[in-house]
């Protein structure tokens, strides 16, 4: 069993709700890096869906870039920054997918144009121009007039990153910030600082 009191899942909501009280964009945007199979690290952005003490969730599309890249390592991190706090949060990770009812549930919430769009684009694919994606757009509609019935791609999904290390980073004055980590070591959770 974890210990409550060390989980830092506790913490990171509290920044988080911090965080969605201030930031003017998108506090839940945070930056998801990947490693691919010949150990090239790529980062990108990815919105926060859902979280609790299993893991963080977004959801894209699996035969992507990124999604090629967890096809072949599990090992990912998570940076949020947030500029309104002058906060930083660190997440050290392993990825899996989720399971197809969650991912069914959470693509049946979604405006039906993202539904579309998400079988429109084969995302991280060359495009000829802008014309190829709208004309696939334009198909799809036709293909799934009842917006009430739009099957989710079997390639667009969720996943979860099972965390197992988190940083939290706090400016201070002079820059003699504050770094707490959480890492899990035998299914407990310890807690240090590091010099900034
Ligand atoms: C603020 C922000 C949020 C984003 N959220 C997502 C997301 O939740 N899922 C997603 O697939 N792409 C999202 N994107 C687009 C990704 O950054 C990226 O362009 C896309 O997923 C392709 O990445 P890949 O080629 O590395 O797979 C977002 C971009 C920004 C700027």
């Amino acid at each position: 069993m974890l210990d409550r009191n060390l989980n830092p899942i506790i913490q990171f909501k509290d920044w988080f709700d911090l965080a969605s009280k201030n930031e003017i964009n998108d506090p839940n945007a945070m930056c998801l890096s990947t490693i691919s199979n010949d150990n090239k690290p790529h980062s990108r952005m990815v919105l926060l869906k859902d979280f609790n003490e299993k893991g963080f969730v977004f959801y894209t599309n699996y035969e992507s870039n990124k999604g090629k890249d967890i096809y072949s390592n599990k090992n990912v991190c998570l940076n949020f920054h947030w500029k309104s706090l002058l906060r930083q949060i660190r997440v050290e990770g392993i990825i899996e997918k989720l399971h197809p009812e969650v991912s069914d549930k959470y693509f049946n919430s979604r405006h039906y144009l993202s539904r579309i769009g998400a079988w429109a684009s084969n995302q991280s694919t060359l495009l000829e121009n802008r014309e190829e994606l709208e004309n696939k757009i334009e198909y799809f509609k036709k293909k799934y007039p009842d917006k009430e019935n739009v099957p989710r791609p079997p390639y667009w999904g969720g996943f979860l990153i099972n965390y197992h290390k988190i940083e939290f980073w706090e400016d201070k004055p002079h820059r003699i910030h504050q770094r707490t980590v959480y890492e899990l070591k035998d299914n407990n959770w310890e807690q240090y600082t590091l010099s900034p």
